[in-house]
């Protein structure tokens, strides 16, 4: 295998609403040799999100974005990643909704993960709406974004058991173990590594 270091690893953003445990599995993968990406930025669409405080922890450029004017949003996120020149995002509950403009001008390059076996239970609330249909297995999804939420091509899924006395609550810390396995073994497969 090729060892990549961090002049030639991909330039990656990855954007974040919340918790950033996949962030933090997404900084501890991108520093091993065998990761093909670096993460140069964290983006946040809130402030007191507490992901944000992996950038200090790990040393990570920051920034928070206010999504609620597109256009303003759009332009402003733009430039910072092409001054940062980012190639590629990640999206790592990220709970907004990017647009087709901005989508378009990265196509190819977002991609995201989704605590589901898509194509179902896109959106929000999985876990609760797979436990009230009964069933049997859930999981989460690799893909690439696209337009329409959560439904662009699928890169890697992993399946997981739902056990007679789930809750919403062990069903999402059981999914999230394999949400930290599956990320990184996305990325590499989209590197062919
Ligand atoms: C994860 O389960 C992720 O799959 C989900 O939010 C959680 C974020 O956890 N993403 C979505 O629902 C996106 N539609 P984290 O902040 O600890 O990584």
């Amino acid at each position: 295998m090729a060892i990549l270091t961090g002049i030639n690893k991909v330039k990656t953003a990855v954007f974040i609403s919340g918790n950033g445990s996949n962030l933090k599995s997404l900084i501890k993968f991108s520093r091993s040799n065998k990761s093909p990406i670096s993460i140069k930025l964290i983006i946040s669409s809130h402030s007191k999100a507490k992901g944000l405080s992996y950038g200090k922890i790990f040393k990570i450029k920051k920034r928070v974005i206010n999504f609620k004017n597109t256009k303003i949003f759009d332009d402003k996120l733009i430039s910072i990643l092409r001054k940062n020149q980012i190639e590629m995002i990640c999206l790592a509950g990220f709970m907004k909704i990017l647009s087709k403009n901005f989508i378009q001008k990265f196509n190819g390059k977002i991609i995201n993960i989704h605590p589901s076996l898509l194509p179902k239970y896109k959106g929000l609330n999985t876990h609760k709406r797979a436990l009230k249909n009964k069933e049997k297995y859930s999981g989460c999804t690799v893909h690439f974004v696209n337009s329409k939420l959560d439904s662009g091509k699928i890169i890697l899924q992993k399946r997981v058991k739902i056990s007679k006395n789930e809750t919403e609550k062990s069903l999402t810390e059981k999914i999230l173990i394999q949400e930290h396995k599956l990320y990184p073994k996305a990325i590499s497969k989209i590197f062919n590594l």
